[in-house]
Formats: C-alpha cells, structure tokens, sequence
C-alpha cells in the first residue's frame, strides 16, 4: 500500500558497482549505462532495469524544480535529492552532481561540499563540471578518498559565459583544448568523464586518448557509455529537448491521461467503487 514505507519493498540488491568495477568495463569493452535520478522510485526502477550508475545531477533545476537553468540550484537541494536515490540502495553506482559556486570559489570548499555528498547523504562520487580551472579540486576530492567523474564540453553551468547550450569544440584550437584538459582531468585522478555536447568525431578521440571511460551525452556513440536525463527520453520534460535526445516511453502522455480518466470518473461518480470501498 502506498502509505506504508517504500524501504523493504523486497528489492533484491546486487553487488554494488564501485568507481573501479566502472573502469574495468571499460578495458573489457562493455558500454557503460547511466540516467539520471532524483527520487527514490525512480532510482530503484533503474537500478532493476540494469542502469550502472545513477546520476543526481543538478538538471534537478530544470526538469523537477522549474528552473530556467541549473545555475539557482543549491547544495541543500541536491543533498535532499541524493538522499532520496541512495535511500534506495541500488546497485547502480550513485554519483552527486557538484551544483553551482559549491566548489569554484576555493579547493578547500571544493573538498568539504564534496565530503558532505558522502558524509550526510551517502553517495558514491561525485561529479564536477570544467577541465583546468577545476583540477586542483579534483585532485583535493580524490585525495580525501572520494571518486570525482569530470564533465567537459557544453558545461551546463558556464551557460551564461557560452551564451546558450551551444554545440561546443567545434574548431580545431577548441577541440585540442578540450582534448588536453581530458588528459589533465584523468591525471588529476578523476574514474570518469562526461563529455557533452561535442562533435561524435571528437568524443571517439578522446574516448580513445583515455584509459578511464567516458560517458556521452551527445558526443556519439564511440564514447565508453552514455548518459541521458530520465525526464527527456521517458516523455516527461515539458520543455523542448535536445537532438541528442532518444525518447524511450511516453510517461507524460501516459500520466494526462491517467488523470484525465481519473477527473472524469470522479465527476460521473464511477470513482470510488465497491472494490475500491470500505
Ligand atoms: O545534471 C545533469 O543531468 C548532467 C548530465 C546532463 C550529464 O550533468
């Protein structure tokens, strides 16, 4: 029954992933699967469908909260939500999305928000966005025994400094910084690295110049894995997706006609029944 607590609902749990299970699949050659997750069904409906990893990413701004951008989006909300998906104790390896200004002002603010993902809320890793500027957090985090997945290309968070979610590294100078600052994240120590938003070509050469595996989110399909907002390809974001976007079920459609039907059994009193009656 839906007021009885969701913990113990007879999941079965399966080993959980680790940051080096992750890149072991990349030396087998196993692609690697990732969506994102705020909540604590979503997160145990992923995990039984398999998924490997669970981002709670920051796009908890825009597609849960009404958010224009993910930059109003606070530690205290994505502490609310990772404690919501690690609460499901999946499997799946959980990574807490770093939000904005939770770690560009200092490594040393950098290593304790970080802390506090795993401290109070008991994530995995955790995901930071940029390539040089952030590699000193990255080695701080990882210094402290915390794995750190990078995100390099159209960097949701620099959306004001890119004027727009703008397909990024498009020329030849930008392609090779991107590619350096890949090389200067793995060495940093980061498990893994998003890439976004970046021509396919370049997403196989960077997956190619890296030991660690690296997540796409359209960078093409020669990337280790692939990562897609659960909002978008299950139908559920009401605004306009992007085109790298695979639309895999219909929620929303689903859900309006659910309580289309519901609103016109209450009006004509076919709602409750006798079965659904004390
Ligand atoms: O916040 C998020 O969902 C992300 C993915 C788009 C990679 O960072």
């Amino acid at each position: 029954m839906s007021q009885e607590p969701a913990v113990g609902t007879g999941h079965k749990a399966r080993a959980k992933r680790t940051a080096p299970a992750i890149v072991d699949m990349k030396r087998r050659g196993e692609k690697i699967t990732v969506v994102t997750a705020y909540d604590f069904p979503t997160a145990r409906i992923a995990d039984e469908a398999g998924v490997e990893m669970l981002l709670v990413g920051d796009s908890v701004g825009t597609v849960m909260l009404g958010y224009e951008s993910t930059l109003p989006v606070t530690m205290a909300d994505m502490l609310h939500h990772v404690k919501a998906v690690t609460r499901a104790k999946t499997s799946a390896l959980v990574i807490a999305d770093m939000p904005f200004m939770s770690y560009q002002a200092s490594v040393e603010q950098a290593i304790l928000n970080a802390g506090r993902f795993v401290q109070e809320a008991a994530a995995d890793a955790i995901k930071l966005e940029g390539g040089e500027r952030v590699v000193d957090a990255v080695r701080g985090i990882v210094a402290a025994g915390i794995p750190v997945c990078g995100h390099l290309g159209l960097t949701p968070q620099s959306v004001l400094a890119f004027g727009g979610y703008k397909v990024q590294a498009r020329g030849e100078a930008d392609q090779e910084r991107l590619i350096r600052e890949a090389k200067a994240l793995e060495a940093a120590g980061c498990f893994a690295l998003v890439l976004e938003g970046i021509p396919a070509k370049l997403g196989g050469i960077v997956s190619r110049e890296l030991a660690i595996p690296t997540i796409g989110i359209g960078a093409g399909v020669d990337c280790d894995g692939q990562v897609l907002v659960t909002h978008d390809m299950m139908g559920l974001y009401l605004g306009k997706t992007a085109k790298f976007v695979r639309r895999y079920a219909d929620l929303g459609t689903g859900m309006r006609e659910g309580f289309a039907a519901y609103v016109a059994d209450v009006k004509a009193k076919r709602f409750p029944g006798e079965a659904e009656s004390y």
